[in-house]
């Protein structure tokens, strides 16, 4: 894991990554598509821009339409921006001066956007394959495929398998500078898990939690790193509407990151009592989740697969289970057959970096390669990481315990593994909502180390978060950020 900066700081880093991925691609040139706006009605009026974070990763140009060709030759890359237009600096005013962002990027030769269509053309004629990455967003499949002259249905599948082999090689080690980078995330994300805990009070709405933690990462100059998910229904596992009342007694899960300076996510769930104080039975399921956290935690280092992580921290959930009187038999056997996974339906946890599940668009390569199959059985089928851990790797750590009432009822008709689940005891829990508890996590040679400053975890420090008061909650949204605040000095 490189540590230091190279002496021309990330410009380095983005040379260097391209200069390594360029080696699979010796037969031809590889086509790097940042992404377009993408319009609400029309042109003008666009949704909140985030750039595709492959382009982030090899040239930290985070404007809309760029695009990189890369060639075979070591440094020989071009960068295509939009010509200086008049009538962008009228409405949307100058952009960056082109040659900084080449110099950025570590870019020596700048083109037209508009001559990308012509020099991709010219490549081929020489023989040179287009290596790609399979597109996500619709105008980015629409444009290689003008570029290339097929149709859009062929584009996916003409996606270069080497490419993204060799990029989810390279971005799955993080080094120690974009460990810093979610360290930085997660100072933000921890005034925001700090806030939502301070001024949740019965009453309110789940909105206003929401928008609270929302204003704290805008007016830290950082965008959201994901849709946050702030409920009393945290059994719904991505639930994103935010109108339920937050009632005396039920649980508020906050499931909420910011982005760093440089575009990296905090991915950090809590869940705490709107009332401040947990009941005896949450008490009890919360604790089981936090000692299945923490024996995942533990286990995390190189040589460990995710998925026996996995294993390992559904068994403790399982026998937390068991002791609370829903589950029966032995945990192990529960876990083997899949009976946990009606209060556990997800993974353990996922690769975090630029993305918050970070290249899940290049699929089951970068969480299972080549050796590992993805599950079938419900649950273990949202393990998104499953392979052999190694030192450079980020990730979540995240179990839960969810109570799904539509999930219960189905199950309790099918009969289904009644030998472990008592489905009679059940009835008390179909308001319980869900308890989440999620960290991020940097793989080291030895070991691991559990990032950000401390977001208030156990019992004791959410029930102490939940009782600050008013003037808490104004210092957590106007205290500035760590490391200068907004924008990073070089203009991202
Ligand atoms: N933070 C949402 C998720 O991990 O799916
Ligand atoms: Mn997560």
């Amino acid at each position: 894991m490189a540590g230091q900066a190279p002496p021309d700081g990330w410009s380095g880093f983005y040379r260097e990554r391209r200069n390594r991925v360029r080696a699979v691609a010796k037969d031809g040139v590889i086509l790097w598509l940042g992404h377009a706006m993408q319009p609400r009605n029309y042109a003008g009026n666009a949704y909140p821009f985030r750039q595709n974070s492959h382009f982030l990763y090899y040239t930290g140009l985070a404007d809309p339409d760029l695009a990189l060709l890369s060639y075979p030759e070591k440094d020989c890359d071009i960068l295509f921006l939009r010509p200086e237009d008049m009538d962008d600096v009228v409405w949307s005013g100058a952009g960056r001066a082109r040659a900084d962002m080449a110099r950025d990027a570590g870019v020596e030769t700048i083109e037209d956007i508009g001559h990308l269509g012509s020099l991709v053309s010219k490549a081929r004629s020489q023989g040179l394959k287009v290596h790609y990455l399979p597109p996500y967003q619709a105008s980015s499949l629409l444009k290689i495929a003008e570029l290339l002259g097929v149709e859009p249905a062929e584009v996916p599948g003409g996606a270069s398998v080497p490419l993204m082999e060799a990029v989810a090689r390279q971005r799955s080690i993080k080094s120690d500078a974009e460990a810093a980078e979610i360290e930085d995330a997660l100072v933000v994300t921890d005034r925001m898990h700090r806030a939502a805990m301070a001024a949740a009070r019965p009453g309110m709405r789940e909105y206003e939690i929401a928008g609270l933690i929302q204003g704290i990462a805008l007016s830290a100059g950082r965008q959201l790193a994901f849709t946050p998910i702030v409920t009393v229904r945290g059994e719904v596992l991505h639930n994103h509407s935010y109108d339920n009342v937050l009632s005396e007694g039920r649980l508020v899960l906050n499931d909420s990151g910011a982005e760093s300076r440089r575009f990296y996510a905090g991915d950090i769930t809590r869940t705490f009592p709107v009332s401040g104080r947990f009941t005896s039975l949450q008490a009890e399921v919360y604790e089981t989740v936090l000692r299945a956290q923490l024996t995942a935690i533990e286990m995390t280092r190189p040589g460990v697969t995710y998925d026996d992580v996995h294993t390992r921290a559904s068994e403790v959930l399982a026998e937390g289970l068991t002791s609370i009187g829903v589950m029966k038999g032995h945990p192990a056997d529960a876990v083997a057959a899949g009976a946990h996974a009606l209060f556990f339906p997800h993974g353990i946890g996922h690769m975090l970096g630029l993305d918050v599940h970070d290249m899940e668009d290049l699929g089951d390569i970068v969480g299972y390669g080549k050796d590992k199959e993805r599950s079938r059985q419900f649950g273990r089928n949202f393990l998104r990481l499953a392979k052999c851990l190694e030192p450079g790797f980020l990730l979540t750590v995240e179990p839960g315990i969810y109570f799904i009432p539509a999930l219960m009822d189905r199950w309790e008709q099918e009969q289904r593994h009644a030998e472990f689940i008592c489905y009679d005891k059940l009835g008390p829990f179909r308001d319980f909502g869900g308890i989440r508890v999620e960290d991020n996590v940097y793989v080291t040679a030895d070991g691991r180390r559990v990032l950000g400053p401390g977001i208030p975890k156990t019992i004791a420090e959410v029930e102490a978060a939940c009782a600050r008061g008013e003037r808490d909650i104004a210092s957590l949204c106007q205290k500035p950020a760590a490391a200068g605040g907004g924008r990073p000095p070089t203009p991202f």
